[in-house]
């Protein structure tokens, strides 16, 4: 009855396996090696272009800070939910790397942007004016900080109205799996061809050991250079990067990404189901593998009592996260403690 959060489940043994396989004498470092030539062959396969430039490092907060920083000057905004992992939860990290700029905050329900909330600060936005912080990046997570995913049709709409104010587009795709399997999306029709211009692609909640892609769509693959001079700076340069490679073909390959997030995105859906079922409510449309539910009085004792783990939310609802490996015995056990 784990619950707590994606990040405590191992890794999948496939994962495993490959660097494993991959720890086979000497190969080139930092990169240089033939599966990270690999991976970012399996990506271009994956995003269906071959106009991209990609580099990987260990942490989803490296990711989104790298990426910010190649796309926000010191003296620029990233626009992004007030909820966003890049506001509450990464130590300021995108302000550091991007040497101070600053996040421009939205509010929005079920911690998602709307083209409603986006218009009037661009509306308002006068970037020639030199007392104001003109906004340069919006930046969207998918799924969302309530587990909530932006369909195709929302991520085309709001990178158009940024591309249209000058701006570009990042995706904090840390659980961007589970968002494609809830919306039937493909990756090329979720993130480039639907105006994102970088994204930070998770495999460590889905089943990796320790691994995140950033990837830089069209135009923006010219940045490749700044971005890996900036991973150096940073210290997110994987000596042995080889071994954060194959982890990355251990996921892509034979779509074991998509099957492990369908395999959380199905434990959450019958977990919703049994608390609406036992009186519980939900307190965000359930589109991928996180649950937010506020219980009945004595329901999260009882839990508790019984093992499960899971944490109280800030917004008062408790969150329940499903992992690759979470079965649906462990879903119905935690069930039973509330018939
Ligand atoms: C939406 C989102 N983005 C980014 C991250 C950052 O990942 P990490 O903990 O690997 O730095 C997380 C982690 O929980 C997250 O939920």
């Amino acid at each position: 009855m784990n619950f707590a959060s994606d990040t405590t489940a191992p890794a999948h043994p496939d994962v495993l396996q490959a660097v494993l396989a991959a720890n086979d004498g000497a190969a080139p470092s930092y990169g240089a090696d033939r599966w990270t030539k690999k991976a970012q062959q399996a990506l271009s396969a994956v995003f269906e272009t071959e106009d991209i430039a990609v580099t990987f490092v260990n942490s989803g907060t490296a990711a989104n800070a790298l990426a910010l920083s190649v796309l926000c000057p010191p003296d620029g905004a990233i626009l992004c939910h007030e909820n966003a992992h890049i506001n509450r939860d990464e130590r300021g990290a995108p302000e550091f790397y991007t040497h101070g700029g600053k996040l421009h905050l939205l509010a929005g329900a079920h911690d998602l942007i709307t083209v409603g909330a986006m218009t009037p600060v661009l509306a308002d936005m006068d970037r020639h004016f030199v007392h104001e912080t003109p906004v340069d990046v919006l930046s969207l997570s998918q799924l969302s900080e309530a587990g909530t995913a932006y369909t195709r049709e929302d991520v085309k709409a709001l990178c158009a109205l940024a591309h249209n104010a000058d701006m570009r587009t990042h995706m904090d795709g840390a659980r961007l799996a589970n968002a494609l399997v809830s919306t039937g999306c493909s990756p090329a029709d979720m993130t480039w061809r639907a105006g994102v211009d970088v994204l930070s692609f998770g495999f460590t909640k889905n089943g990796a050991l320790g691994a995140e892609a950033i990837i830089l769509f069209g135009e923006q693959a010219k940045r490749l250079g700044a971005l890996e001079a900036r991973r150096k700076r940073g210290g997110h340069m994987p000596p042995k990067q080889r071994f954060v490679a194959a982890q990355v073909l251990a996921m892509l390959q034979g779509g074991l990404w998509l099957d492990l997030a369908g395999q959380a995105n199905k434990a959450a859906q019958v977990l919703a189901e049994g608390f609406v079922n036992a009186g519980a409510s939900l307190q965000h449309p359930v589109h991928g593998n996180e649950v937010f539910v506020c219980l009945r009085d004595g329901q999260a004792e009882a839990l508790r009592k019984a093992g499960a783990q899971f944490y109280d939310w800030p917004d008062g609802s408790a969150r329940f996260v499903t992992c690759w490996n979470t079965t649906l015995d462990d879903v119905q056990a935690a069930l039973r403690v509330l018939s």
